[in-house]
């Protein structure tokens, strides 16, 4: 993928005390995606809704903290805005926030499902519509996307949640193709399960299951993709244990494998006890 495109002198940014806004930065991969930027000389901006929570991982980080609800147009544009000022600029942004609220899709109302599209693709695709004209003006800048790999394997029950996922990987493609040429690089991080934080591993937990080590991934690879995207200017990024981009390829190729890999898994039965705890807290 990369030998398609005009070749470029890759700088690090880290070097240059660049600035990083990283959203979802509250808890789960967030903060983890957070260390590893600022381990790595960038100075932060965090946002999330919860305030306490980025507050507290601002002081940790000496960064920036500006709650946010980022379904909310006018909070993410004004966010946007506050985090440029805060610094002078912003070089990378980081679209981490997300999540699905593991339910079937026709037992969620029309306007739940389209709050998932609004948090998963909506809002990072505005977010990088808000940052892009600063990014273009100073020359540089570098999008990272938080993707998942749920739609290309058929995962069960994440309708829209896939729809936005998927979407955003095509977005950065294409955002990626169109602003390299001017410094702006865009690139998506597709993560497969994570074991030990995030919304699964918090799920798992919920639920009273056992989140294999087999088959998923420790946060920390988020983190270091992340960095990986950002400093070797990487297109996509699959964290998945094994061959990640190799089984991505496949499922495109072979799209019925996805449904016999999740009941081989054992994935079907595992949702569905999810579905139903999600259903007896809805109902009481
Ligand atoms: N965990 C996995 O196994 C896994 C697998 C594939 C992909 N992913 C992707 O990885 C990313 C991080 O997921 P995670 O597992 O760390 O999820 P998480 O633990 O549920 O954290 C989600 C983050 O998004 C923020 N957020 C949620 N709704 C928001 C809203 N309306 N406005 C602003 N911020 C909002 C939350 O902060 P507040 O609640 O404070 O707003 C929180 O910081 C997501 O994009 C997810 O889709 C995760």
């Amino acid at each position: 993928m990369q030998s398609a495109e005009s070749p470029k002198e890759i700088v690090s940014m880290s070097r240059e005390s660049g600035v990083a806004l990283v959203t979802g930065a509250s808890r789960g991969i967030g903060p983890v995606i957070a260390r590893e930027l600022a381990g790595a000389g960038y100075r932060l901006v965090l946002t999330g809704r919860s305030q306490n929570e980025i507050e507290t991982l601002a002081k940790e980080l000496n960064a920036m903290a500006i709650p946010a609800d980022l379904t909310d147009a006018r909070q993410l544009e004004a966010m946007a805005a506050a985090a440029e000022r805060s610094y002078g600029r912003i070089d990378v942004l980081v679209n981490n926030a997300g999540g699905d609220p593991q339910r079937e899709f026709d037992a969620m109302t029309w306007d739940q499902n389209q709050a998932i599209i609004a948090l998963n693709a909506l809002a990072p695709i505005h977010l990088a519509h808000a940052l892009l004209p600063g990014m273009l003006a100073r020359g540089r800048g570098h999008i990272v996307n938080i993707s998942s790999i749920a739609g290309r394997v058929s995962f069960p029950y994440t309708e829209a949640y896939a729809a936005a996922k998927d979407g955003l990987i095509g977005f950065t493609r294409v955002l990626r193709s169109d602003y390299r040429a001017r410094g702006v690089i865009a690139s998506v991080v597709i993560l497969g399960a994570i074991r030990d934080a995030g919304q699964g591993d918090r799920t798992a937990k919920e639920v009273g299951l056992k989140l294999p080590s087999a088959g998923t991934s420790p946060a920390s690879a988020v983190g270091r993709a992340v960095l990986t995207a950002i400093n070797k200017d990487k297109a996509e990024i699959v964290v998945m244990p094994g061959p990640g981009r190799v089984l991505k390829a496949v499922m495109d190729l072979f799209p019925g494998l996805g449904p016999a890999m999740n009941r081989a898994a054992g994935a079907n039965d595992t949702m569905r006890t999810v579905i139903e705890f999600r259903k007896q807290r809805l109902n009481g």
